[in-house]
C-alpha cells in the first residue's frame, strides 16, 4: 500500500494564532471582489448542498453562506481552526462544520453539488490526493473551485530590496511547508483529477499604493514576525519598513502577484 503523508496541523501560539485570523479576515474582506464573480459563474446561489474544505477561520465560508440558499458543509484539519470558525459562525444557521483531513473527506462518492476551496492548495501536503477526493465526493455534472491560489513566481514589485524581497517572493510560505508555486500547478492538479478544467486569473487590478499602505498596517505583525523569522534583525527591518512606508506615501510603490483559479467539472462516468 503507498504510504500517504498527511498534512501536519501544528499547534500555532496565541500570538500566531491571533496574527493568522486578522490575516484571513482581512484578506477574506480584500478578496471579496475576486470571489464573488466565481460564485456567480459556478451557481453557488443554487446548489442545494456545498462543501468548503480548508475553510480556516470561517470569514470566506461566511461569504459562501450568504451567498448560497443551500446547506454549506465546512471541514478543516485544524481544531483549533473549527473552534475559531465555529464561533464566527455562529448566526449562520446553514453551515456545519466538520475537522477533517482534506485528504481523507468523510463523505460517500457523488454527494455535493458545489465544492469549494480558498487558499487551500498552496498550503495541502497532497493536492493532487485532495483534488482526486474533491473529484470523489462531488456530484457528476458538479463544480469544484479552487480560489485564490496564487504564484509567487509572478510577483512584481518595485522598488525593489535584494535581501528581504525574496522573503516574501516564496522563501517563507516554504519554510511554513507551503508551495508558492501552486498556481501554475491548478491546471495539472484538476486535469489529473479527472475534470473538466478552466484556469483563470482571479485578481486583474493593480492595488493603489493607499490600499497596500492600509493592508500592511493591518497585517504588520505578520510582516514583522516573518521577516524575525527569516533571521532579519531589528534595524534591517525598521529600514525596510521607513522605505516601504515611504515609497507608499510618495505614491510609487507597485505591487502586483496573479492568484489563480480554477474551475472543474465532474464528467459522466
Ligand atoms: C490559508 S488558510 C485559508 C482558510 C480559508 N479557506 C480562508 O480563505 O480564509 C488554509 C486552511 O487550510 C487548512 N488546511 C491545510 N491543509 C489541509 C488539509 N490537508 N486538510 C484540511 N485542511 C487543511 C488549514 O488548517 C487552514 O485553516
Amino acid at each position: 500500500m503507498k504510504k500517504i503523508k498527511i498534512s501536519a496541523f501544528h499547534k500555532r501560539s496565541k500570538d500566531e494564532l491571533d496574527d493568522f485570523i486578522r490575516k484571513l479576515e482581512l484578506q477574506a474582506l480584500e478578496t471579496s471582489e475576486e470571489r464573488t464573480p466565481l460564485y456567480k459563474e459556478v451557481g453557488l446561489k443554487d446548489a442545494k448542498l456545498v462543501l468548503d474544505v480548508g475553510c480556516g477561520s470561517g470569514t470566506v465560508t461566511r461569504d459562501i453562506a450568504n451567498y448560497s440558499n443551500g446547506k454549506i458543509i465546512s471541514v478543516d484539519g485544524s481544531k483549533d481552526m473549527i473552534k475559531v470558525a465555529s464561533n464566527i459562525l455562529i448566526k449562520n444557521k446553514n453551515i456545519e462544520l466538520l475537522v477533517s483531513s482534506a485528504e481523507f473527506l468523510p463523505f460517500k462518492d457523488n454527494v455535493f453539488d458545489i465544492i469549494t476551496c480558498n487558499l487551500l492548495l498552496m498550503w495541502a501536503n497532497n493536492p493532487q490526493i485532495v483534488l482526486n477526493e474533491m473529484a470523489r465526493v462531488v456530484k457528476t455534472g458538479g463544480k469544484v473551485l479552487a480560489s485564490l491560489e496564487p504564484d509567487y513566481g509572478g510577483k512584481l514589485h518595485y522598488p525593489e530590496n535584494p535581501k528581504i524581497d525574496p522573503i516574501f517572493a516564496g522563501k517563507a510560505i516554504r519554510k511554513k511547508g507551503g508551495d508558492p508555486h501552486i498556481g501554475r500547478k491548478l491546471r495539472l492538479l484538476f486535469v489529473r483529477a479527472g475534470l473538466l478544467t478552466k484556469i483563470g486569473i482571479g485578481n486583474n487590478r493593480i492595488w493603489s499604493c493607499e490600499e497596500d499602505k492600509s493592508y500592511y498596517l493591518h497585517a504588520r505583525d505578520f510582516y514583522i514576525r516573518t521577516m524575525k523569522d527569516a533571521g532579519l534583525s531589528e534595524k534591517e527591518i525598521d529600514k525596510w519598513e521607513y522605505d516601504y512606508l515611504k515609497s507608499l506615501d510618495d505614491g510609487i510603490q507597485l505591487n502586483f502577484f496573479p492568484q489563480f483559479y480554477a474551475i472543474g467539472i465532474k464528467k459522466n462516468e
